[in-house]
């Protein structure tokens, strides 16, 4: 028995659950487009992001593709913009020159998208097809939307001008009992074959050993990144990879995205306010090479992949593997600052209740974490329903991050769930934790 199992839901709950998804996900996303004007919608705040209004029509546009069409069976609502709001089609800073949907329109056809999808959702039978199996075709375009939220909100931090949005502040950490910890070796369970809306890549659970290492309770913070800065970390190509120095001098780093000099100290730029760093936070907007960077020079290193997730799921009490660091149960405002419910990190050492059996924390929610790891397919991968969402970026010039950030939904995460990004990606909301190995004279 595995508590997966226990998990699987009957059609009424299914439906149920669904449609509180969908609906949750809706409001984030009219939060986020209504919150500024029409001009700011339809403009482009950076080369690496879309026009708010493209991403907010993209949105309904899969949901069409997927729920209306695919799983409904029903004649397109539009199909005429299809090849629009096609990612593949247009690279992100081609995308405001496009005849798009202007905001009134694009609110037009979401709307009439969702309506239609309620309609599907009602009528449809949930067995008998793998596409709906457990509702995940519902549970895949949740997921998009929410995932496409954190990108509109990346947007928004790199927007310029007074603040329009508004959460308050996390509550003060509590310090974790150490400050690493030492996973031993042995073989875990990766991966899942069971839980319901873990997508393709995620799949199919299989077991892996992992040499003991030593991980780090908490993510880098502010502070202790600052010591790096202040060490001349920034010019001294030791402790940089050929390709992380190369991008160093070609984009001239020297501090994270949004920092700017404060007199001594620094000040950064969070969503239209500008405050004084804060020293106890996790550090956000470094892209790998810099995560890299400093590991190094901290006489550490990034954990790889497997090291995340067993430091994540694995239950040495059990030998299992749980859904998420603290047990199987979704994340509650207890384990995690996940959600958009501050728009900031936690500091350091928060959320005891969600740390994992080894005692690691924040391994949920507050910063995404970059890892030592290129995206790969699992032994036994196979895409699923669409190859553009994962097979098509494997083997390519992406390193993987895990774990969410404040920005993340709760419903598209989880201790399985593989995100990536090119290593010099700096406007997404990552940071990172320190591993290391264990020295010869240690192990045994
Ligand atoms: C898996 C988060 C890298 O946002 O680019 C959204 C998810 N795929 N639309 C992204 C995705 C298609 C993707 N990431
Ligand atoms: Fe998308």
């Amino acid at each position: 028995m595995t508590s997966t199992e226990d998990r699987l839901l009957g059609p009424d709950q299914v439906r149920a659950r669904v449609a509180e998804q969908l609906t949750r996900s809706r409001a984030r996303s009219e939060a986020l487009t209504g919150a500024v004007d029409e001009d700011d919608l339809v403009r482009q705040h950076s080369k690496l992001m879309s026009p708010l209004v493209w991403d907010l029509a993209h949105i309904g546009n899969q949901e069409e593709l997927w729920l209306v069409r695919d799983v409904g069976g029903r004649e397109p609502v539009r199909s005429d913009i299809d090849e629009l709001y096609d990612a593949f089609q247009h690279p992100r800073a081609d995308r405001p020159a496009l005849p798009l949907l202007p905001p009134a329109e694009a609110r037009g056809y979401v709307r009439e998208v969702r309506d239609k999808v309620f309609d599907v959702l009602e009528r449809v039978p949930l067995e008998g097809r793998r596409l709906v199996d457990q509702g995940f075709a519902f549970g895949m375009i949740v997921q998009h939307e929410q995932q496409h939220d954190e990108t509109m909100l990346a947007t928004h931090q790199l927007r310029v001008g007074a603040p329009v949005l508004h959460a308050p502040d996390p509550a003060p950490a509590t310090a974790p009992a150490a400050r690493e910890v030492l996973v031993p070796a042995g073989e875990f369970t990766m991966g899942t074959t069971t839980e319901p809306w873990a997508l393709d890549n995620e799949r199919p659970a299989f077991r892996t050993h992992v040499e003991a290492y030593y991980i780090d309770t908490v993510p880098v913070s502010n502070g202790d990144y600052l010591a790096f800065i202040d060490a001349g970390g920034y010019d001294d190509p030791r402790w940089w990879s050929e390709p992380g120095w190369a991008y160093r001098q070609h984009a001239k780093l020297t501090a994270p995205r949004f920092w700017s000099r404060d007199g001594d100290g620094w000040a950064r730029t969070r969503f239209g306010v500008v405050e004084p760093v804060p020293h106890d936070e996790p550090v956000v907007h470094v892209c790998f090479h810099e995560a890299a960077a400093y590991a190094k020079w901290a006489g550490k290193r990034l954990p790889t992949e497997p090291e995340w997730e067993k430091a994540a799921r694995h239950d040495p009490a059990t030998g299992r593997s749980r859904r998420f660091p603290w047990g199987d149960e979704d994340p509650g405002p207890e384990h995690a600052n996940l959600g958009q419910r501050h728009l900031r990190p936690a500091p350091v050492g928060s959320y005891p209740r969600g740390e994992s059996p080894l005692g690691v924390r924040q391994l949920m929610g507050d910063v995404w974490e970059w890892l030592d790891s290129d995206l790969q397919p699992y032994p036994g991968f196979a895409a699923f329903p669409y190859r553009e969402y994962s097979e098509v970026f494997f083997g390519g010039d992406y390193k993987m991050l895990r774990g969410g950030s404040f920005g993340t939904d709760a419903s598209a995460v989880r201790g399985t769930f593989r995100n990536w990004d090119h290593p010099i990606r700096r406007q997404i909301f990552a940071g990172f934790r320190c591993a290391r190995d264990v020295p010869a004279a240690e192990a045994r």
